[in-house]
């Protein structure tokens, strides 16, 4: 069996979400890590910050203190460009609410992400699949055309 590695290290991380004068603390300094071939289960009662803390993995959002570290590489140290590059080529999410396109099976989703994924290695786009049917390459034409 290949020795364990750490993949996700979460280091005393927090989220602060401000709403006028109140500030709920969803993740109150949390300090995790993830190996290679675990797998994690997180529980808590709703409310609890499962979602924020997925969010912050997955890189659609930033702690308010802490640091997470992916293979060793801080995200805070990503710009918008490269969180869009790790979202893409490094983790998956599934969503609470799904997100998904309502006339695509799961599977042809997932496909699509594939394939989106490998026009934008082709045309050396630094942008996410999000972002394709504004810009002007075959990739964002292809989607256009979906
Ligand atoms: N965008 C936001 N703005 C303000 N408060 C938020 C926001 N998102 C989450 N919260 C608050 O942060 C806390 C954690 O929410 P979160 O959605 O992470 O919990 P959860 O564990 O995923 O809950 P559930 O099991 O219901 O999905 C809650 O008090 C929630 O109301
Ligand atoms: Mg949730």
């Amino acid at each position: 069996m290949p020795p364990t590695q750490t993949l996700i290290q979460a280091e005393h991380v927090s989220r602060d979400y401000r709403l006028g004068e109140t500030v709920i603390r969803a993740v109150n300094d949390l300090s995790l890590d993830i190996c290679s071939g675990e797998f994690l289960a997180l529980l808590g009662s709703s409310g609890s910050g499962k979602s924020t803390l997925l969010n912050l993995m997955a890189g659609l959002d930033r702690p308010t203190s802490g640091a997470i570290n992916v293979r060793g590489q801080n995200l805070a140290a990503l710009d918008s460009q490269g969180l869009a590059r790790y979202r893409r080529e490094t983790v998956g999410m599934v969503f609470q609410s799904f997100n998904l396109l309502p006339r695509m099976t799961l599977e042809a989703a997932g496909a699509l992400c594939r394939r989106l994924s490998v026009c934008a290695l082709a045309n050396g786009a630094s942008i996410a699949p999000a972002s394709f049917p504004a810009a002007s390459n075959s990739a964002g034409h292809w989607l256009a055309r979906w």
